[in-house]
């Protein structure tokens, strides 16, 4: 870790931070810590796999569960966003985001040290091995969607410099004991300097949760995450993936699916049939306003966060309804939807970042894939 990351600085470790409400300190974990946590980073405690590497679930000498990131291979571009997670882990404080336990920067390894969630993630609850359970009723789901939504308000508009997590989906939204959401992963995080509206960048994320100016142009601004949490609100309420593959291969996103049923007004069509019609009509009504205002292609007319948390509260009307909007499916490349592991079939070891080319210049889109079907069911408290 180079002496610019402020936040690791050694005068800080002792100072203390609040995370969750209770008083907890993030400090500098060896190497040889973590390995006896971990079980010597053992397939038994792995709980997932995404672009950084893998997280497997620890435990350390003093009885605190954790949950370690093991950066997968060393290079600069790795440790630019080992850096960058661990400097904006530092800078946030809000019961809707996970904070940093501590960090291992060795030699040759980087690892990030969480508090584990036993809950994972909200993907495997919508489609992952806890979906057959269906913890997830209407209530909790609201409650994750607006804890959420007030996790993203405090990253743009709380914190200075203001932060575009730039990744929000439903494997960073991660769970709680309580089904409290602590929105995750900020390794893809912009900081925002005061008085830029936008900046150009290259184009990092999720195919199904980009929005268009972004996929397409590298576009970044606040308006790209809320495009995002659009797409995780749709996906929370109907149970669907962003992205479909139907029979005959063909991909479908989930906004062509739902604008026929959402401009014709059948929004008790759009809920997840698992809920089996137990939901609140008028917070339906309300939830799928705002998705609809989040996923304009126009990002000037996306609301903030500010007005997304308001909406989901009730404390505001929305100015134009769902069904007066024409919602315009984003349309990615073809070469696009053929690089997404999200949809298909095959049991990608997933992870890797790849690159594509978009319509208007050199893309580099995640890979998305489906950690649970190779992990198996791992269960709450199994450890
Ligand atoms: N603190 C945690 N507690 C419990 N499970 C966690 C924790 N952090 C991560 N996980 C699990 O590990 C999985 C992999 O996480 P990771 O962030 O590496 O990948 P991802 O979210 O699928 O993709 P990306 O790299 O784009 O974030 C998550 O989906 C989640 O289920
Ligand atoms: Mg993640």
């Amino acid at each position: 870790m180079g002496s610019s990351m402020s936040c690791c600085g050694s005068d800080k470790v002792d100072e203390g931070i609040t995370i969750n409400g209770g008083q907890s300190s993030w400090r500098i974990f060896t190497y040889k810590e973590l390995h006896a946590a971990t079980n010597g980073f053992s397939e038994d405690n792995k709980l997932g796999e995404g672009g950084f590497g893998s997280v497997y679930w620890g435990k350390t000498s003093d009885g605190l569960q954790i949950a370690v990131k093991k950066l997968k291979s060393m290079n600069s571009k790795a440790e630019m966003e080992f850096a960058v997670e661990v400097e904006v882990l530092g800078r946030v404080r809000h019961k809707n985001l996970l904070g940093l336990r501590g960090y291992c920067a060795g030699a040759d390894q980087r690892l990030i040290v969480y508090d584990y969630m036993p809950n994972l993630s909200l993907l495997s609850h919508l489609h992952g091995q806890f979906a057959g359970e269906v913890q997830l009723d209407w209530k909790r789901r609201m409650k994750i969607l607006l804890g959420s939504a007030e996790g993203i308000l405090y990253l743009h508009h709380e914190v200075t410099p203001h932060i575009i997590h730039r990744d929000i989906k439903a494997s960073n939204v991660l769970l709680d004991s309580e089904f409290e959401p602590l929105v995750a992963d900020f390794g893809f995080a912009k900081l925002i300097p005061e008085g830029v509206s936008h900046m150009t960048t290259r184009v990092k994320g999720t195919l199904g949760y980009l929005a268009p100016e972004y996929a397409m142009w590298g576009k970044v601004s606040e308006s790209c995450d809320v495009y995002s949490f659009g797409i995780l609100l749709l996906e929370t309420i109907t149970g669907r993936k962003p992205i479909e593959k139907l029979p005959g291969g063909v991909k479908r996103t989930i906004t062509e699916w739902a604008e026929p049923l959402i401009s014709r007004g059948r929004f008790r069509d759009l809920v997840d049939p698992k809920l089996r019609g137990n939901f609140d009509e008028n917070q339906l009504k309300r939830a799928i306003n705002v998705s609809a205002l989040c996923v304009q292609s126009e990002p000037d007319k996306r609301p903030t966060m500010k007005v997304v948390v308001g909406l989901l509260r009730g404390s505001n009307e929305p100015k134009i309804k769902a069904m007066q909007m024409r919602i315009e499916s984003v349309k990615y490349g073809d070469d696009l939807m053929a690089i997404d592991q999200a949809t298909t079939d095959d049991d990608d070891d997933g992870g890797e970042e790849s690159s594509a080319f978009g319509v208007f210049g050199a893309m580099e889109v995640q890979k998305t894939h489906d950690p649970y079907k190779r992990i198996g069911d791992r269960r709450m408290g199994k450890f």
